[in-house]
């Protein structure tokens, strides 16, 4: 029997709706919240008010480029959290709202489980996906985790990080720098131009696959200002050098962990996802770095690294195939592991 998920991801400034019939795509509707630039970073209290205002707009895009009607539908997929629980909150009870007026069944998805699934994502039947068990480094602005994949649902947290999470490393020193928020996608641009070589930070001793980045914001924090205490216009004449050496560090810091975690669990495929995966370095030293040890890459889309209703209605589908569904009455949550 033909399955039809319509999912609905709301966890922190991004409203989007998608559609997917079968386990393959027909849509994906995000709506950006351009309101927070102003601010430096997301304010929860205007994220929900955008959110209620997207989402009716939204789903009904996400309907109609699916080119199917709400009768159609098998069940609403949700992201539950962990994410900012007043924007969880609309995109929940909407969800909510929607299943008990159809008759439908609710699935709510783990957010993380979302961005780890993403590369199941297909807008054709014959699109290749990873095979399991394969390892995901999820890398976004609040989370930063190695992730081995056993199935659909069932995962393990191997790695994380113990402060700042990768997308925090570099808004932060995005920050410092004077660059807008968030300032990863800017730091990306400028490396293009730097030497990564230029500058050196500290990185961290952690036993384990743990992560830490709040040792490599201080020393950033300190070259910067030893150097703009002599030279005021330090920053603005190094900006593509610190860029560079700020992107490699993190990027090398993400691979020390990987190379231990690939030792400790041999797998054959190997995902990223999250913002950061954005990253052009990134993309290209994990590419690089499973093609050296025989692992296949699964770089996503950069349209999929970012929060999308695409990977949660993917991560849906698989539950819902399981018969995994939601009670009506649990809410939202702010945080939780995988
Ligand atoms: O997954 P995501 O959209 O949501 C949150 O977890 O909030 O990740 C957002 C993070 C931000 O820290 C942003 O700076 C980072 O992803 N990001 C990037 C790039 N594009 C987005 N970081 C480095 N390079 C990029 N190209």
């Amino acid at each position: 029997m033909s399955a039809t998920i319509l999912a609905i991801e709301s966890s922190c400034d991004d409203t989007s709706a998608s559609v997917v019939r079968d386990g393959i795509m027909l849509s994906n509707v995000i709506a950006s919240q351009k309101v927070h630039e102003a601010y430096g970073g997301v304010v929860p209290e205007l994220a929900s008010r955008a959110h209620q205002q997207n989402i009716v707009p939204v789903v009904s895009e996400a309907l109609r480029q699916a080119g199917i009607s709400k009768e159609e539908l098998s069940a609403i997929a949700v992201t539950r959290g962990p994410g900012l629980l007043g924007s969880l909150m609309v995109g929940v009870s909407f969800a909510k709202g929607l299943a008990i007026s159809l008759g439908i069944p609710l699935v709510d998805v783990n957010h993380l489980h979302g961005h780890v699934l993403s590369h199941f994502i297909r807008t054709q039947e014959t699109d290749e996906v990873p095979d399991f068990p394969y390892m995901a480094l999820l890398i976004s602005g609040g989370n930063t985790q190695i992730v081995l994949v056993k199935a659909y649902n069932e995962m393990e947290i191997v790695g994380q990080t113990i402060d700042d999470a990768a997308g925090e490393a570099f808004d932060k020193c995005a920050k410092v720098m004077g660059l807008p928020y968030p300032g990863g996608p800017h730091i990306d641009r400028l490396a293009a131009e730097g030497n990564p070589e230029a500058f050196r930070f500290s990185k961290p001793h952690i036993p384990g696959l743990d992560y830490s980045f709040s040792g490599l914001k201080t020393s950033f924090l300190y070259t910067l200002r030893d150097n703009v205490k002599e030279d005021p216009g330090f920053i603005e004449k190094n900006k593509a050098d610190l860029a560079a050496s700020l992107q490699a560090t993190i990027i090398s810091i993400l691979l020390d962990k990987l190379s231990k975690a690939v030792k400790k669990y041999p797998v054959k495929h190997m995902a990223i996802g999250g913002g950061v995966s954005a990253n052009s370095g990134v993309r290209e030293a994990v590419a690089r770095f499973c093609e050296r040890r025989g692992i296949k890459a699964w770089i996503p889309a950069r349209v999929f690294t970012t929060d999308n209703a695409a990977m949660v209605a993917m991560a849906g589908y698989f539950k819902y195939l399981e018969g995994k569904y939601c009670p009506l009455s649990l809410p939202p949550y702010a945080r939780v592991d995988i």
